[in-house]
């Protein structure tokens, strides 16, 4: 048995950099995890893998589309599909190492197996018990279940079967048009599967700003991507190499049936708390399944914590990795902090869409008085010559003040063009103080400028 200042449950983005902050912070800590590698979700099944996918599949998009026209000759690439699955765990590979490397050299222990908290200040790993001061839960999420759905990762799979599936599906039917539907939606499309979205909403992407949702699902449709909105899916029928997948519309309740090779469940993750032993332990949880924590990640019971998608608020690897630095302070008596209001979220698909804070919708069900500045990719010189020139900058600002609300990115590079504007919400800049800043020529961000100055005087190249 040992003895921990700090033992985290969990080495997810939110527990692995919780782990690493409280070593730097001199603190003695453990990090526990069941998995053979750290790195959770989103190094071994999520992030990491799906974003390989998403560049190899769109180098091929690239090759096909616009080679030929840059004067680039020659055969255009064909799939190997094993060796997209080895790049992609080479991918995984290097990064999970990559924590271990990081763990060893801050001095933090990895206590390998399933972990629980048999009673305040204790963990359990195995057979051995080990004692903590504090106790950070970070134990993630896992896909939601679907009534009707059963998924048995080879031909009715979650985003995990969906990163290693035995073959590209000649048809894939995706249900849920969210953040995985679509980015593995759109690496498939690429792979020259035919790829239907069944939706039950009216507008892709629930919560996005509805201009951005309009424009991207016309994006993803100019893509090859079919879908069936305002659609409930009802119950899959699968066989060992083919499913049918019925749904019913909401207009008028008429049921309709599809075949897939392939069904990809993506109707969002629930927190993950099997066998932590909360419930004996008294640990609130709230209505929708999640830990309850205070504004310092304490739960009700003195000397537990808990971070990232196990907890309220967006199911995002930079949420739970700001979390996971923040109660770390915390443990250490500093004073963590996350500003919850400037979280980005990006979708990483081509284009990237990307946005942070306010949406025009909430805005206007705030009735705050906001003005809208909007530049299109169109009017940028270096998305023009990179065939990047679908999509649009949109900068809200507060109308009187100026001051910078939200905003709101479809377009080339999205994803690291919104930190531009994170940078400046947390200074709470205005949309004025983005357009006098001088962005260099030519980039992608000079749209971003350019959306500024449309929310003052107007923007120059439109
Ligand atoms: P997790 O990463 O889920 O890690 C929790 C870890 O705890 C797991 O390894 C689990 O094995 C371990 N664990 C659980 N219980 C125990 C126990 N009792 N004992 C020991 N170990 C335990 N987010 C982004 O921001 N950007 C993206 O591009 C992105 N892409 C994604 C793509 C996909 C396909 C998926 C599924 C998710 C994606 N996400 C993305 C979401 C992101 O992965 C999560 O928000 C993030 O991983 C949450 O981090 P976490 O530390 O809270 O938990
Ligand atoms: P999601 O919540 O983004 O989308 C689920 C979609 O399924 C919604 O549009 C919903 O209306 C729809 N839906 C629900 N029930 C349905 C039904 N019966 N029939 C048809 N449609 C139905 O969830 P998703 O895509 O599974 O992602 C889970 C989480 O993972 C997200 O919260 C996201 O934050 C995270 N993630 C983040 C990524 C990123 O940051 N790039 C990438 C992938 C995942």
């Amino acid at each position: 048995m040992a003895s921990y200042d700090v033992i985290i449950i969990g080495s997810g983005p939110g527990g692995y950099v919780c782990a690493i902050r409280c070593a730097q912070l001199g603190l003695k800590v453990a990090c526990v995890e069941g998995r053979d590698t750290l790195g959770g979700t989103c190094l071994n099944v999520g992030c990491i893998p799906s974003k390989a996918l998403l560049h190899a599949s769109h180098m091929l998009h690239e090759a096909e589309h616009n080679f030929a026209t840059m004067g680039l000759k020659g055969k255009s690439p064909s799939v190997d599909w094993k060796q997209m699955l080895t790049y992609k765990q080479d991918t995984v590979t290097t990064n999970t190492k990559g924590i271990e490397f990081l763990f060893k050299k801050n001095k933090v222990d990895w206590l390998k197996g399933w972990g629980s908290i048999p009673e305040v200040g204790k963990v359990k790993v195995g057979d051995d018990v080990h004692e903590a001061k504090n106790i950070i839960v970070a134990s993630g999420s896992e896909p939601a279940s679907l009534p009707g759905v059963e998924v048995d990762e080879k031909v009715v799979v979650t985003s995990t079967g969906a990163l290693e599936l035995g073959k590209v599906p000649k048809r894939l039917v995706v249900i849920g048009a969210g953040v995985i539907g679509l980015e593995l939606g759109s690496v498939y499309a690429r792979l020259g599967s035919e790829v239907t979205v069944v939706e039950f909403l009216d507008a892709i992407t629930p919560g996005m700003d509805a201009e951005i949702q309009k424009t991207f699902q016309r994006t993803l449709k100019k893509q090859g991507l079919t879908f069936v909105m305002g659609a409930a899916v009802q119950k899959t029928d699968a066989t060992k190499t083919k499913a049918k997948v019925t749904y019913k519309l909401r207009k008028d309740d008429s049921e309709h049936v599809i075949d897939a090779d392939v069904v990809l469940l993506a109707t969002g993750r629930k927190p993950y708390t099997d066998g932590l032993g909360l419930e004996a332990l008294g640990v609130e949880m709230t209505k929708h399944g999640q830990i309850n924590v205070n504004e310092t990640w304490q739960t009700n019971v003195p000397g537990i914590y808990a971070i990232g998608d196990v907890i309220e608020g967006p199911m995002l690897a930079h949420k739970a990795e700001d979390e996971g630095m923040a109660a770390a302070e915390q443990v250490a008596g500093k004073h963590g902090h996350v500003n919850y209001g400037v979280i980005p979220g990006v979708i990483y698909t081509h284009p990237e869409v990307a946005n942070v804070g306010a949406t025009e919708e909430m805005l206007k069900e705030q009735g705050r008085a906001y003005k809208v500045g909007k530049f299109s990719f169109m009017g940028n010189a270096r998305a023009k010559a990179n065939f990047a020139g679908d999509g649009f900058v949109k900068i809200l600002a507060d109308k009187e003040t100026d001051r910078i609300l939200g905003a709101h990115i479809l377009g080339p590079a999205a994803g690291d063009l919104i930190h531009e504007v994170c940078v400046a919400m947390e200074f709470g800049a205005s949309a004025e103080d983005l357009a006098m800043t001088c962005h260099a020529h030519p980039t992608y961000s000079e749209a971003v400028r350019e959306a500024a100055l449309a929310c003052g005087d107007g923007p120059i190249h439109m």
